[in-house]
């Protein structure tokens, strides 16, 4: 089949799949648990994609170009049986890289049947080593030591790991350098990311984003560090090396300096919406048309007239109306 572009010119590459919009942290900036409490109503089971399902539509999108795939919740591990899920999506012809991203809390107990089922890579989320700011960004009081113990145990499994870091001004930017140090030491890959103003509920503007040109210039205040090459047309990071020792550092600038022009992202919903931007209001329902018996071919055409109809470029275009106005769904939803 001929490669697909959307109206911008840009191709479908990767799949983020998410399984779950519930988790077991309330991160200030995704789930507050002011918005996320004991009353908030999640997706029942029924509407949840069965593993079947979400096998169907990788092969789908496989067939349409993606080859990457990226499974997300909410938490993903908050699912039931996930091993089995990697299991089906490796099998899964033209894909050639499967992510999965997690706060880590569950990865004592699953990390091992996740490498045996076939994933390799992990990017775990930790936004502080100290236990007072990382408790109070969490919502839980999860320490980091459980979170640090579980990427050592992973680690040594053999995983591939990235860690991620919101940074948040006035909340955690004291342990930019901590973190840095830390994982530099480690030769584990710590991404720093911008603030987003994902969904409408996080408490963003724009005077509480740290941007990239800050967060590097601290480090270049301690540390020499190069680019590096992108790794896959698109990618998300821009990426440096510590000159010293090769370990990595990466930036993920939504805000500052935004990347939609190479966005080649879809995004499936844990009820089976297909989502053509991070920060859309609406998605397709793919669910209704699978649950309605329909063919491979006409999924496909489907899937097709939607990629072909994507004009997004959201960060491209924010404005303070833009935060305000547009309703935009959550990121426990639809997963990053
Ligand atoms: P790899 O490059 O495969 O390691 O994964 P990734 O960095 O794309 O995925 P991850 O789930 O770790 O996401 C890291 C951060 O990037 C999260 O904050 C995501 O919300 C953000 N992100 C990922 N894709 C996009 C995108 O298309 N647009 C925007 N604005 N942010 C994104
Ligand atoms: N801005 C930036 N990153 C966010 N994440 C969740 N919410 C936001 C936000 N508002 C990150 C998480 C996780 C990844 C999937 O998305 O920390 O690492
Ligand atoms: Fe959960 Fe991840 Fe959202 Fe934090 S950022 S509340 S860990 S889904
Ligand atoms: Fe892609 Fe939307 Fe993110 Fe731009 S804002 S990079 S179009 S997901």
């Amino acid at each position: 089949m001929n490669p697909i572009v959307d109206k911008l010119g840009r191709p479908i590459r990767d799949l983020r799949i998410s399984v779950t919009d519930r988790c077991n942290f309330r991160c200030t900036y995704c789930m507050p648990k002011e918005i996320f409490g004991d009353d908030y109503v999640f997706l029942p089971r029924s509407e949840l994609l069965s593993f079947e399902e979400i096998e169907r539509f990788a092969r789908l999108f496989a067939s349409l170009g993606v080859k990457k795939l990226r499974v997300t919740g909410g938490e993903p591990l908050m699912r039931r049986n996930m091993p089995e899920l990697i299991a089906k999506l490796t099998s899964v012809d033209g894909i050639e890289d499967i992510g999965l991203t997690t706060n880590g809390v569950l990865l004592g107990q699953y990390a091992q049947p996740l490498y045996d089922a076939g994933l390799r890579r992990l990017n775990m989320s930790l936004d502080a080593l100290d236990p007072q700011i990382f408790g109070e960004m969490n919502g839980r009081g999860i320490k980091p030591g459980l979170i640090l113990s579980n990427i050592d145990r992973a680690k040594e499994i053999g995983f591939t790991i990235k860690i991620n870091m919101v940074v948040k001004k006035g909340v955690n930017e004291s342990e930019i350098l901590p973190m840095a140090s830390y994982f530099k030491e480690r030769g584990i890959s710590l991404r720093f990311i911008e603030f987003m103003d994902v969904g409408n509920d996080n408490g963003w503007s724009f005077d509480s984003v740290v941007t990239k040109q800050e967060i590097y210039g601290m480090l270049k205040g301690q540390y020499e560090l190069e680019p590096t090459e992108e790794a896959y047309f698109g990618e998300v990071a821009k990426r440096y090396r510590y000159v010293d020792n090769g370990a990595e550092v990466g930036f993920i600038t939504s805000v500052s300096e935004s990347f939609c022009s190479s966005c080649t992202r879809a995004r499936l919903s844990s009820d089976g919406k297909l989502y053509t931007c991070l920060f859309a209001s609406e998605g397709f329902d793919l669910r209704e048309l699978v649950r309605g018996g329909k063919t491979d071919e006409e999924l496909l055409q489907e899937i097709i007239a939607v990629w072909e109809r994507r004009g997004d470029r959201y960060s491209d275009e924010r404005t303070e109306q833009t935060v305000k106005n547009k309703k935009k769904i959550n990121m426990s939803y639809i997963g990053g």
